[in-house]
C-alpha cells in the first residue's frame, strides 16, 4: 500500500495491520498461553512492582513521563543486551509510544521511520493499555520529545502498530472517574473529527464513529457523578479508544486537535484538556454545516441518552462541559491560564501550518475565522 495515502473525495482506504484480543483477564491467559521467555516488558512506573509484571520476569523499563530520544536510545540499549522476541508495553500513552520508539530502534536502527513499509519484523510489539483514550495502543504515531528543544516530534509509520492489542479491564480498574473522563474526551473527539473531515472521511471511520461513539457517551452520566463504571463499561470504554486509535491512523483529526496541539506547546495541560478549551468554539463554528452528516450519527447516540432525548451537536457540547465541570477540570485550566496566559498569537502562528486543517475543516475559513475561534475558546477559561 502507499504509506503516505490518504483519503480524498474520490479514493478511500482503509488499514489496520494489528489484532485485538479484548476481555476481562486477557492478559494473564495470553500470559498463561504464551510463556515468558524472550519477552521484555516496558511498563509504567506505576504499574513496577503489578504481579503480572513480576510474573513476566520484569521490568526490564519503567516509564515515568512523556519519553525524549534520549529516554529511547538509553532503554533499547538496555534491552539489545538480550534481545527479545516481543516487547509488552504496559501502560498508558506514553509507556506504549516509549514502547513502540525502542521497538523501531530495534528493528531498524534508528527513530526515524516515518512511512516505512511493514514487513516481516522482530521484536514483536504488545500493547497491554492502562488507560483508555490515547489510541496508541493501535494508533500508527508515537511521540518521542527532543532531548533538548523539549518539542514533541510525532512518527507516522504502519511498522509500528503494535502486533497485539491486549484489552483488558482489570488494568482500567482504581483509575477513577476524572481520569477515565480525560481518556474518554480524547477517544470521543478522535472519533468526532475523524468523522467529519471534510475530503478524508469515508464510511469505514464512519461507522466507527457510530459504533464506539454511543459506547462511551453511554459511560458519561457515571463519570460526571464521580463514580468509576463497571467492567463492561470499562471495557467498552477500553475497545472505544482502541478503534479510535484505528480511526485516527486512517484519517486526520482536525480543529479541535489542531489548536490544542498548538496549545501544548505553550502550557502544561494534558493532552484532553488542551482539547477541552476548544470543543465549543470549534464544534459550533461548523455546527450548520455538518448537520447533514451527522444526523445518523447523532440518531445512534440517542440509544446513549438515559432520558431518551435527541442528540444533537449542541447537546453533545453541553455533555462534555457538563462533566467537566462537575469533575473539576476546568479549573486545571483556569490555574493552568492564572500561571502563564497563553498567547493566541503563538498559538495561530502554529495552527495556521496546519495545511491539512485548512483542506479537512468542514467549513472553509473565511479571513479571521481562526483568529476568532482560537479567541473564544482562550477567553473561557481566562480569569
Ligand atoms: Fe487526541
Amino acid at each position: 500500500m502507499n504509506e503516505r495515502f490518504f483519503n480524498t473525495a474520490a479514493r478511500k482506504g482503509f488499514h489496520w495491520p494489528g489484532r485485538i484480543l479484548a476481555g476481562e483477564g486477557v492478559l494473564e491467559t495470553w500470559l498463561a498461553e504464551r510463556g515468558t521467555g524472550g519477552l521484555a516488558v516496558v511498563a509504567d512506573r506505576a504499574f513496577a512492582g503489578h504481579p503480572l509484571v513480576r510474573r513476566a520476569g520484569g521490568p526490564h523499563a519503567l516509564v515515568a513521563r512523556e519519553p525524549n530520544r534520549d529516554d529511547i536510545a538509553a532503554i533499547a540499549e538496555d534491552i539489545a543486551a538480550t534481545p527479545p522476541a516481543a516487547i509488552l508495553a504496559l501502560g498508558g500513552g506514553a509507556t506504549i509510544d516509549a514502547a513502540k520508539a525502542v521497538a523501531a530502534q530495534l528493528r531498524f536502527g534508528t527513530l526515524d521511520i516515518r512511512d516505512r513499509p511493514r514487513g516481516a519484523i522482530l521484536p514483536q510489539l504488545v500493547a497491554a493499555p492502562t488507560t483508555a483514550g490515547s489510541g496508541s495502543e493501535t494508533s500508527r504515531f508515537f511521540i518521542a520529545a527532543d532531548p533538548v528543544t523539549g518539542i514533541k516530534v510525532s512518527t507516522r509509520s504502519w511498522s509500528i502498530v503494535p502486533d497485539l492489542t491486549l484489552l483488558d479491564p482489570l488494568l482500567l480498574q482504581g483509575s477513577g472517574a476524572p481520569r477515565l473522563l480525560l481518556g474518554a474526551f480524547d477517544a470521543a473527539m478522535h472519533l468526532w473529527e475523524t468523522h467529519i473531515a471534510r475530503g478524508e472521511r469515508s464510511p469505514f471511520t464512519g461507522a466507527l464513529a457510530q459504533g464506539f461513539l454511543p459506547r462511551i457517551l453511554a459511560a458519561l452520566p457515571t463519570l460526571a457523578a464521580g463514580a468509576e463504571p463497571g467492567g463492561a463499561t470499562l471495557l467498552a470504554l477500553m475497545e472505544a479508544s482502541a478503534m479510535a486509535g484505528v480511526a485516527i491512523s486512517n484519517v486526520r483529526t482536525g480543529l479541535v486537535h489542531s489548536l490544542g496541539e498548538s496549545l501544548a506547546a505553550q502550557s502544561p495541560l494534558a493532552h484532553p484538556l488542551t482539547l477541552r478549551v476548544f470543543l465549543r468554539p470549534a464544534l459550533e463554528s461548523y455546527a450548520d454545516a455538518v448537520r447533514p452528516h451527522v444526523a445518523p450519527l447523532m440518531h445512534a447516540l440517542d440509544g446513549a441518552a438515559p432520558d431518551g432525548a435527541p442528540w444533537s451537536v449542541a447537546r453533545f457540547i453541553a455533555a462534555w462541559e457538563g462533566a467537566f465541570a462537575a469533575l473539576g477540570h476546568d479549573d486545571l485550566i483556569r490555574t493552568a491560564f492564572a500561571a502563564r496566559q497563553p498567547s493566541a498569537k503563538a498559538l495561530l502562528a502554529t495552527a495556521a501550518r496546519d495545511t491539512t486543517l485548512a483542506k479537512e475543516n468542514p467549513v472553509p475559513f473565511a479571513e479571521g475565522d481562526l483568529d476568532r475561534i482560537a479567541a473564544a475558546g482562550l477567553a473561557a477559561f481566562a480569569r
